[in-house]
């Protein structure tokens, strides 16, 4: 889709136009006639929140009505999820081409109309033999949005519809070698974002048990990815660690998924999709936060030599690991690369997002993540404000020490599953915070949300893309909050 910006007059627009009204005394300056607007106030006074199409034929005019006088998150989420209806409205008229202006309403309303209708017009087209409808363009009104403004967005934008690709993407065409030179030839067109994609070999001399008993199983290779986004004006900051689950399928290993448990697992390296996504983003729009993204990546497959339960792991950080289930293997993979990111890179947070548990669908269904902190109040309490504000909610689990327990080995330091079959998120939080040891450290649990079998608002089936959002906002809130800005 393009998106343009220029001056749009409602009176005189000649094309299709979303209009969006949000203010009962600026009727006037409407393109609606005496009766229209008549028709129009006694609606709003009854709902204000509607969508009207008048056609003007052969063009139409979409006009969504709502109320603006109290700006607030849930407004713009209203918008947002709006914007999906209207582009299913233009998909039926087969408008290739749509502006957009405002009466009455705020530039982050229009801000979230236009990115509603961005995140609603992707598909995941690239194996379907028919055309789909897509909006060709998107013309917003200059006077609501700066051309800076919309670039930033739709950078943002990008990078979201790039993750859900990516993860829309089956095994067959995107295995661990294949995603790690996908992300290494992305790194090596932007500023200051390095990539070091380490092998099978590397891995074993850097004794990442846990990657390696996962990958056992599989006859591609594992890869270690970690991307580093370093801008001058931040150098000799320490950085914030993203780390992702890079599960590029997940079978349940030995311990096999059964019936149909299995589908849709190709998406069980969401958080790794996610976690690079969010460093191209703040690499593309030049935030100025110090931050590395480590990735490993395999798939979790019962072949030949596949690791089994009853096995013990020695992981990156020497401590051991009994094997309880090999379906459990995303916080083996990523306890490594949490432990790798302490003892390399020093960093102020860790951050990890990771589709780990069948429990936090469980929990809360796919309205939030399922998250937990350690040593990390205040950037927890942050990510948690913008979170609600973006509409990325994050509902906060305990980490409370009677959990410790259920997850102690008699034969190893650890097991990879709790001895209960309760609080399955938690135990898993709690495995991987072992590995964070003193630094501060944010576990996102996105199985919930990471891919819906279902439509959901601006989400067609499939991948979501859900995080990136957040996790952005939370980077670029970090130069305000640095050092530099206190007195
Ligand atoms: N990838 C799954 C978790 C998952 C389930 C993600 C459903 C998205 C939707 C993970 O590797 C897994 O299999 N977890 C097990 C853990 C159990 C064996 C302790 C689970 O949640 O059942
Ligand atoms: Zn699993
Ligand atoms: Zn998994």
């Amino acid at each position: 889709m393009i998106h343009n910006i220029q001056p749009i007059n409602a009176k005189e627009h000649q094309g299709d136009l979303l209009l969006l009204y949000g203010d009962d005394t600026a009727a006037r300056t409407l393109p609606l006639g005496k009766k229209e607007i008549e028709l129009l106030n006694a609606r709003r006074s009854v709902k204000k929140n509607q969508l009207i199409v008048f056609d003007r034929l052969p063009h139409h005019l979409y006009l969504l009505s709502f109320d603006s006088e109290q700006p607030s998150p849930e407004c713009q989420e209203l918008l947002r999820r709006k914007a999906a209806d209207i582009l299913r409205l233009l998909e039926a008229d087969n408008v290739s081409s749509l502006a957009v202006t405002g009466v009455g309403v705020l530039p982050e309303e229009v801000e979230a109309i236009v990115e509603g209708l961005t995140l609603a017009d992707y598909s995941f087209d690239r194996y379907r033999s028919a055309d789909t409808y897509h909006l060709q363009t998107l013309v917003v009104d200059s006077l609501f949005l700066k051309p800076d403004i919309l670039e930033a967005d739709r950078r943002l934008w990008n990078r979201i519809l790039w993750c859900r690709e990516w993860v829309n993407l089956p095994v067959q065409d995107l295995n661990a070698p294949a995603f790690a030179d996908e992300l290494a030839s992305i790194a090596a067109d932007l500023d200051n974002v390095t990539c070091s994609v380490m092998d099978k070999k590397q891995i074993e001399s850097l004794r990442l048990g846990g990657l390696l008993a996962v990958n056992r199983g599989s006859v591609d290779e594992p890869r270690l990815v970690v991307l580093e986004y370093n801008p001058s004006s931040v150098h000799s900051q320490p950085p914030i660690c993203l780390v992702g689950k890079g599960i590029m399928y997940d079978t349940g290993g030995l311990n096999i998924k059964p019936d149909d448990y299995m589908q849709e697992m190709k998406s069980d390296m969401a958080g790794a999709a996610t976690m690079a996504s969010v460093l191209f983003a703040a690499a593309d729009n030049r935030l100025p936060v110090h931050i590395v993204a480590i990735l490993p990546l395999t798939d979790n497959r019962p072949g030949f030599n596949a690791y089994a339960p009853d096995d013990i792991i020695t992981m990156y950080d020497g401590t051991t690991v009994e094997v309880v289930n090999t379906d459990a293997e995303g916080r083996l993979i990523l306890a490594d690369a949490i432990a790798y990111a302490v003892a390399n890179y020093n960093p102020s947070l860790i951050i990890d997002a990771a589709t780990l548990t069948g429990a936090a669908v469980r929990a809360i269904s796919t309205f939030g993540i399922a998250a937990m902190h350690q040593n990390a109040d205040n950037p927890f309490t942050l990510l948690s404000l913008l979170g609600n504000q973006l509409y990325e909610r994050l509902v906060q689990f305990p980490m409370w020490d009677e959990y410790n327990e259920l997850i102690k080995s008699t034969v190893a330091d650890l097991r990879n599953c709790g001895t209960s079959p309760h609080a399955g998120t938690i135990t898993a939080g709690k495995f991987l915070a072992h590995f964070a040891k003193q630094t501060p450290y944010i576990h996102l649990d996105i199985a919930g949300v990471a891919y819906f079998s279902k439509p959901q608002h601006f989400y067609r089936p499939g991948a979501s893309g859900f995080g990136i959002r957040l996790l952005y906002a939370f980077l670029q809130m970090q130069d305000m909050l640095s050092d530099k800005h206190k007195k």
